[in-house]
């Protein structure tokens, strides 16, 4: 018999219908002569309900087996429940036990772990509530971000992975060579890579925005989504070492566009959110962080604070609040100050534009003023940053020398010149952390715990 889906079980009117079920018992209470199995499927966050009482005939497993985590075909009649957890339960007729999950053994017993002890068993750890509905998530908030940019036009742009170049020329890269590690090739005291696999120093990619541009500056709106690789040593509830970001860059765009289009962005895949998983968010809000669905409503509703940095740095100056880092103009804003000014100065996302030239990257158009750039990073409640974009330096000369004053070898970057040589435009983009946003819908407070296989400074156990 085909298989049936329990989301679609849960989703129709199946009372009376005979269908056949596959999935993993989650739980199982037996009470006078009558057994019921908790079965999910990973479909939905809902489980299944499983009578197994004077209607079952029996089969190959013998009901000892069926405990925890085991993995089960079953097949029997859908039935209003008596219970008031659930509207229809299915009546048992055949059990095929296909594998078993020695009680004695299985390492998801408890109802509820850690997550911490969860991380060390990533590979069972999507067979909880929380990694199931994290996973599914995941996956309709990747949709809405391919549809968002699909229904405006955009072409998705595959960037590589592999790189020659620093994007945001910060050096935070992992190497990739075939250089025998016990014994590299040196010359004058430098690394020698003209044995090496490309003849030259290649790395992970940090983002695919400069590729990206390539695109943009041909296509107009384009945007990637892809992984990304940073080897900063940031040991904090918010960083990564692997993942994901999508990077929409646009031609003939300046920065208010940009910023209009980020926004317009975060609300349209919120609201895709709240329209589309209703239960996972229902789980969210009511196990992990409460009030986190409302939070998201208001948001689509609000529209984002936009203010400079010098005024940011005003705000954090004249406040009484003690923060461990120093404010003054010209350093960088870390996340105590990106979080008060988010959560405590204005209750709502807020995009700060216009920094300091010295912290941010090579590629940021300068302003008039020859002391700030066209950078935009959007903030948000509980996390600070989320977005980190900016209008691009579109004069050659320019850009030469900003490559030059932060050290940078414009040699290395001449296919990126070549843009600007070449019928150059203005143009901007900006860079959401997958992973940042999902912690942000979910209410999730560990960012190990919102991508499947967390890759961290001194973490990597799958
Ligand atoms: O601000 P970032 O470094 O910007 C860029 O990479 C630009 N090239 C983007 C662009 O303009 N196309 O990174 C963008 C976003 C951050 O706002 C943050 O959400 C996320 O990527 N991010 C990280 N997420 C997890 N772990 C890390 N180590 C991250 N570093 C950045
Ligand atoms: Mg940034």
């Amino acid at each position: 018999m085909k298989r049936t889906r329990i989301r679609d079980i849960m989703a129709g009117d199946a009372i009376g219908q005979e269908c056949t079920v596959q999935g993993w018992v989650r739980t199982r209470r037996d009470s006078k002569g009558v057994s019921f199995l908790e079965l999910n499927d990973g479909s939905t966050i809902k489980n299944l309900q499983v009578v197994i009482d004077e209607e079952y005939h029996g089969g190959a497993a013998p009901e000892q087996q069926l405990a925890n985590g085991c993995s089960v075909v079953i097949s029997g009649r859908l039935v209003s429940s008596q219970g008031k957890e659930q509207a229809v339960e299915l009546k048992a007729r055949s059990i095929e036990i296909l594998g078993e999950a020695p009680a004695e053994e299985y390492p998801l017993q408890k109802k509820r772990h850690s997550f911490e002890y969860l991380r060390e068993i990533a590979h069972l750890r999507p067979r909880t509530n929380t990694f199931g509905s994290v996973a599914r998530v995941r996956s309709e908030m990747s949709f809405a971000i391919h549809r968002f940019f699909h229904e405006r036009g955009f072409i998705y742009v595959h960037t590589p992975i592999i790189t020659g170049s620093d994007c945001e020329g910060a050096g935070d890269m992992f190497t990739v060579t075939t250089l025998p590690l016990e014994n590299v090739p040196k010359n004058g005291g430098e690394i020698d890579y003209s044995g090496d696999f490309f003849g030259k120093k290649a790395s992970l990619t940090v983002s695919g925005q400069l590729e990206g541009e390539t695109y943009a500056c041909a296509l107009t709106d384009i945007y990637t989504f892809g992984p990304t690789f940073r080897a900063e040593n940031s040991n904090t509830s918010r960083h990564l070492a692997e993942f994901w970001m999508i990077e929409p860059e646009m031609a003939f765009c300046d920065i208010t566009r940009n910023m209009d289009v980020a926004e317009e962005f975060l609300k349209y895949i919120f609201t895709y959110l709240l329209d589309h998983c209703g239960d996972d968010m229902d789980f969210f809000d009511s196990r992990i962080n409460r009030g986190v669905k409302e939070n998201l409503a208001n948001i689509v509703q609000s529209s984002f604070e936009r203010i400079t940095y010098t005024h940011a740095v005003e705000l954090l100056s004249k406040t009484q609040a003690k923060f461990e880092y120093p404010v003054q103009w010209g350093l960088d804003l870390q996340s105590e100050h990106e979080r008060y000014i988010t959560e405590t100065v204005y209750g709502k996302p807020v995009i700060i534009t216009d920094y300091p030239k010295e912290i941010k990257a090579f590629y940021m158009k300068l302003n008039d003023d020859d002391r700030t750039v066209r950078a935009m990073d959007i903030l948000v409640p509980r996390l600070g940053e989320i977005i980190g974009g900016s209008e691009r330096e579109s004069d050659l000369g320019r850009l030469k020398q900003r490559i030059i004053d932060l050290g940078l070898n414009p040699d290395d970057y001449w296919w990126y010149l070549d843009l600007r040589r070449f019928g150059s435009v203005p143009h901007s983009g900006f860079g959401l952390g997958f992973e940042r946003l999902i912690q942000f819908v979910t209410g999730m407070q560990n960012i190990r715990d919102v991508i499947p296989f967390p890759r961290c400074v001194k973490t990597l156990d799958f």
